[in-house]
């Protein structure tokens, strides 16, 4: 809280702080306004507006179509709403994984469009220099580990990573190196939690967990997956903290119902002339409001 009791901005220092403190980072991903106003509301220590808006928003089966121009959209959505979270954004497939400098001119592109506070890149050491580069123009990097989405062509499956040693210790040795080039959060999805509570304890940078248990500094979710909007299949780390789609879908019909019923707009919901305005209308003669 500041001085005048409105909550203050949340910055690297504070969730940097809440890891050396031990009190959890909640993080939850957001693609519009309205949700950004109740994740605001929330007191939501991070946003992420995640490239698996090409899923839930966008319906496409994965999230390499998603393009930097719709990452903007949603991210400047949200940020609209979102002034207390530390709002991140994912950069889409393709728009850092070749050239570096195309990487940098499109982190600063979104930064500069969206007011988001960070980006976050999947992948390893192969992608250390590319992270250095955007870190020292100023843009805070969170990395992202394990299961990474935007490479499902190359591994054919999205179960759990790194079950086996040498897969294990590749997600340790590429946790160190985008320590080492600057990420000030990591997040780990989809391995076991044994091994991300031992990548969280040789980290002093934040670890945000999905999928990879409890001792992870802080956790995120896809929105869309715990409040039961998005319900085309729910991995097993997804536990359902609202029902919205049946909610909806009730609602839905009950609209439909009362439409084809003449029971919705009622005299509650419509716009009627009082007698004076009528009054008026018919010494005026204007035919068009009275029969
Ligand atoms: O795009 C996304 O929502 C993500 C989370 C699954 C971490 O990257």
């Amino acid at each position: 809280m500041s001085v005048e009791g409105k909550v203050k901005p949340t910055t690297i220092s504070k969730l940097l702080a809440m890891k050396q403190n031990g009190e959890k980072i909640a993080m939850l991903t957001a693609y519009d306004y309205t949700f950004a106003s109740i994740a605001e509301q929330a007191q939501m220590d991070m946003i992420l507006v995640g490239d698996s808006a090409a899923n839930v928003m966008a319906g496409y089966e994965t999230t390499l179509p998603i393009t930097v121009d719709n990452m903007i959209y949603h991210a400047q959505c949200v940020t609209r709403a979102a002034k207390t979270p530390f709002v991140v954004v994912d950069m889409p497939f393709g728009s850092y994984q070749g050239n570096s400098d195309v990487a940098v001119a499109n982190a600063i592109r979104i930064m500069k469009e969206t007011g988001a506070s960070a980006i976050k890149m999947e992948g390893g050491i192969e992608i250390a220099d590319t992270i250095k580069k955007i870190v020292n123009c100023g843009i805070p990097v969170v990395g992202h580990l394990g299961l990474a989405p935007q490479s499902i062509n190359k591994y054919g499956s999205y179960g759990v990573r790194a079950k086996e040693q040498q897969e294990a210790e590749k997600l340790m040795s590429d946790a160190l190196a985008l320590q080492e080039a600057g990420c000030f959060a990591i997040t780990l999805e989809k391995i076991p939690a044994e091994l991300a509570t031992k990548v969280t304890k040789a980290l002093d940078v934040i670890t945000i967990g999905i999928g990879a248990g409890v001792n992870c500094d802080g956790q995120i979710v896809v929105t869309d997956d715990i409040m039961g909007k998005f319900t085309d299949f729910a991995p097993k780390f997804v536990k359902k903290f609202a029902n919205l789609h049946d909610t909806v879908l009730d609602g839905v019909r009950q609209y439909s119902k009362e439409v084809k019923d003449l029971e919705f707009p009622s005299k509650k919901e419509s716009f009627e002339l009082n007698e004076r305005e009528k009054e008026i209308i018919i010494k005026k003669k204007w035919k068009v409001l009275i029969q």
